[in-house]
């Protein structure tokens, strides 16, 4: 990681501030996330502050700050999902799993994301997982689905 991130700000004059998105684009394409150290690099490479660069990153959905899971679930809340139960499925992801949106299991089977709309909402409720829609969701079915990835 830590020359991945070297050779990316070598491309990069120092102090550029303007130069902190296309690295920290470059940074998540590398390593799938933007981790701690990675930020203190970028700090040092800009000068700029740790927080202030967490919070340019933060305001991107774009950017993630936990090693992706091998497999990532999006747990839709739009309005058709929302009126069929799609909190009382996320309050059950979040206690399977034992982690918050934007969180990864710690044996990182697992990433969990919210999102507004996935544009399928008349068999909603629905989440993905990776590239795979699960339909009409139920509490039962979400454990059933859960245990069909390693
Ligand atoms: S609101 Fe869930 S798919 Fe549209």
């Amino acid at each position: 990681m830590e020359s991945s991130i070297s050779s990316i700000l070598e491309n990069y004059p120092q102090n550029d501030r303007g130069s902190l998105i296309p690295i920290l684009q470059n940074a998540q394409k590398e390593e799938g996330y933007i981790s701690p150290e990675v930020i203190n690099k970028i700090s040092t490479h800009l000068r700029i502050s740790g927080s202030q660069i967490f919070g340019v990153a933060s305001f991107y959905s774009l950017f993630r700050f936990n090693p992706p899971g091998r497999n990532s679930i999006k747990i839709c809340l739009g309005t058709a999902c929302h009126v069929q139960g799609g909190y009382f499925l996320l309050h059950t992801l979040q206690s399977e799993l034992g982690i918050f949106p934007g969180e990864t299991t710690k044996d990182r089977k697992f990433d969990l994301e919210r999102v507004a709309c996935l544009g399928c909402c008349a068999i909603a409720p629905v989440i993905l997982v990776n590239n795979d829609i699960h339909s009409r969701i139920s509490v039962i079915k979400l454990k059933e689905v859960l245990d069909k990835y390693e």
